[in-house]
């Protein structure tokens, strides 16, 4: 297939376009470079062998966006283009709401124009708030609690009303849980500008000595050390789950009585921060000294997912372990610090 990748610049995106290339589809990246680096591309080229199209372009461009679909004889996109920080959205909201719902309505625009109507689109399981049971199933209701999560809902309510009424749309989201680790090659993975604020890049931090010691925000959570409970998934398994969704667009299921296809995106496991410190400390043979902090504003005591859905209406599953996410994305961080 001809696919647009919008945002494949960034972490998930540069992972989906090589799962895209090694599976022979053709790769349009789209993508502003305002969280990412042209080098990528480089690494992209270098690990597949392949040469994805880069357009250095906003998605909020409809007339660029529908010229892409058009020269590039699109078949399906995947939609990552956002911002993603939650701190960040709440000191600027508006600027999320456009970036991230303008930029969704202009894609659909443009898609609509053109009459490419597969999409494969990045949500978030943000979109749940506060879980009021776990694991988290997709018939949880949606109470995202920050401006992010909200213009992620807000996206997913724009594509079921699209879907209920024009019934030749065939849309999948995928909400994916917390993403880590890097490709295999060490050469693409997440390298967030500054001081992160994902507990893997931090902990990649310490490791490399950037940081003198993790920053563990609260121990004091309902959960069994006390410290917060995720979902991770590693990026490479997160990738397939696009070429499985990719792969089931036109069954035009109706999953659960729902008109759009939503599916969590996650290994069903929950693991602490303690517990990652510590798989981080056995795979890669190192120390991660931390330090216990009072708890960060918004967080959340325990998410992690109730895949099923997933694995069996998409087919996909996710395969690597904790011990796989911690070493590949050590492999990552020590490539880039040489
Ligand atoms: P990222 O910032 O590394 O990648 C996003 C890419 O989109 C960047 O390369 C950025 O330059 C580009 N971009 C942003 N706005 C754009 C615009 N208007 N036009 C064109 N390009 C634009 O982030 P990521 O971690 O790879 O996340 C990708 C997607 O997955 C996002 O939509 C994010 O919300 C979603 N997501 C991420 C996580 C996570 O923990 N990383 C979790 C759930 C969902
Ligand atoms: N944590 C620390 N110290 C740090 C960073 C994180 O103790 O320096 C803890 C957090 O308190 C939390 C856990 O590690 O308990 C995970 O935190 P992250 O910031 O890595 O991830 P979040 O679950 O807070 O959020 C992430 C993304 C969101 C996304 C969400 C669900 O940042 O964008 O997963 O997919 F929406």
């Amino acid at each position: 297939m001809n696919i647009l990748l919008t945002g494949g610049m960034g972490y998930i995106g540069s992972h989906i376009a090589l799962s895209l290339l090694h599976d022979k589809h053709k790769v349009t990246i789209l993508d502003n470079l305002s969280n990412s680096n042209i080098e990528v591309l480089n690494s992209l080229k270098f690990i597949s062998s392949e040469e994805p199209n880069f357009i250095k372009g906003d998605v909020i461009n409809t007339e660029l966006v529908a010229k892409l679909l058009k020269d590039y004889k699109v078949d399906a996109v995947i939609h990552l283009a956002g911002l993603k920080a939650v701190g960040e959205s709440v000191s600027r909201p508006v600027m999320y709401y456009k970036n991230n719902i303008l930029g969704a309505v202009s894609l659909l625009e443009a898609m609509k124009s053109c009459n490419v109507l597969n999409l494969v689109f990045s949500s978030s399981a943000t979109v749940y708030g506060i879980p009021n049971f776990l694991p988290i199933s997709e018939e949880h209701p949606c109470k995202p609690n920050n401006p992010y999560g909200r213009s992620k809902f807000y996206i997913e309510e724009i594509l079921s009303d699209l879907v209920i009424t024009d019934k030749n749309w065939n849309i999948i989201s995928l909400r994916y849980f917390n993403p880590v680790g890097s490709h295999e090659s060490g050469l693409i993975g997440d390298h967030p500008n500054g001081i992160p604020n994902n507990l893997m890049p931090f902990i990649n931090q310490v490791a490399s000595g950037q940081q003198t010691h993790l920053k563990v925000f609260g121990n004091d959570y309902d959960t069994p050390d006390g410290t917060g409970v995720r979902d991770y998934i590693h990026v490479e398994d997160l990738s397939n789950a696009h070429l499985a969704a990719l792969n089931n667009i036109d069954s035009n299921n109706n999953y659960q009585n729902y008109p759009l296809n939503f599916f969590n995106i996650g290994t069903g496991k929950g693991y602490s921060v303690l517990d990652v410190v510590h798989a981080f400390e056995l795979a890669n043979r190192l120390d991660i000294p931390y330090k216990i902090y009072p708890r960060r504003d918004g967080d959340i005591a325990s998410s992690f997912a109730d895949p099923k859905k997933a694995n069996n209406f998409l087919g996909w599953k996710a395969k690597q372990s904790i011990d796989e996410m911690c070493l590949s994305s050590w492999n990552f961080q020590k490539n880039k610090s040489q």
